[in-house]
């Protein structure tokens, strides 16, 4: 497909976490269509598998749980056997987890930031050998507008996307000068089946409070993903991005 991203994209790699889910697929499309080589990953199997079949140009997909020890490892050497380099990483993979904060078990709040934060974390740790070999990176980790403001009955998913966005504060600002970006784009509600375990009579009192009335598509925040990961976006760096409608401006 001719763009005008056509060109910037001529032998790029992406690794995309969380390809199964629905903005994560948004994304593969719209990289696999732009020509992008890509490595996919997913925790379940069957989906993961699917994944490959309806884009068969350079794909290679890894089902695992991104929650098992050197899971991160394991992602990065994939990519490396298959295409020998990477040029973009996009943490989206996640645990989008609720609950009372006075319920909150210890466990749900590890699990929460092992997938959350400490793995997107590991993934740039081991990406950026391969960025900085080429002069080049863009890393964009996939946040929230709940990390952004919090939210009731979010305590641990917030906290988890908040530490994710401070990190990619401060690893921008190390790394800006040797050609990586790292970005964060803050989704506020997303048409995605995540929205479809909320209470429908709650979910119409927000969209009343959105400027735009509507909630955001997977497709939007994969547009802004692929403007993100392009070279025209050099100069946008250590940013969170939000793109909920103009909610909670
Ligand atoms: N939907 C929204 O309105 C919204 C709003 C703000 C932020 N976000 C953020 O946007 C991103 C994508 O959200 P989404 O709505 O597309 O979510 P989703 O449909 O639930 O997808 C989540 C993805 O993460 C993967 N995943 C979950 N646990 C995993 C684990 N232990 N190991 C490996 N992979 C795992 C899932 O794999 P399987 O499907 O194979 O299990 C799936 O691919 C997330 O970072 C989320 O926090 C979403």
């Amino acid at each position: 497909m001719k763009t005008e991203y056509s060109n910037y994209f001529d032998n790029k790699v992406a690794i995309i976490t969380g390809a199964t889910g629905d903005i994560g697929l948004a994304i593969a499309k719209k990289f696999h269509d732009l020509g992008i080589k890509l490595l996919l990953t997913g925790k379940n199997e069957e989906k993961t598998n699917n994944l490959s079949k309806n884009m068969v140009n350079d794909t290679y997909t890894i089902s695992i749980d991104l929650s098992l020890p050197g899971a991160e490892t394991k992602i990065i050497k994939s990519t490396i056997d298959k295409f020998g380099k990477i040029d973009i990483l996009i943490n989206n993979a996640a645990i989008i987890h609720g609950g009372l904060f006075i319920k909150t078990s210890d466990e749900m709040l590890r699990k929460t930031f092992e997938i959350n934060f400490f793995k997107p974390y590991k993934l740039m740790q081991n990406v950026l050998p391969y960025m900085l070999k080429n002069k080049f990176g863009r890393i964009i980790n996939i946040t929230s507008l709940a990390g952004e403001i919090g939210d009731a009955g979010m305590s641990a998913y917030s906290a988890s996307k908040a530490a994710l966005a401070a990190a990619s504060k401060s690893i921008a600002a190390e790394y800006g000068k040797r050609g990586i970006t790292v970005n964060c784009i803050a989704p506020g509600l997303i048409e995605t089946k995540a929205l479809k375990t909320i209470n429908p009579a709650y979910l119409n009192l927000i969209k009343n409070q959105i400027p735009s009335r509507r909630f955001g598509t997977p497709e939007e925040i994969a547009s802004l993903a692929t403007y993100l990961a392009s070279e025209k976006s050099a100069y946008i760096n250590g940013q969170i991005i939000n793109i909920n409608g103009g909610l909670y401006r």
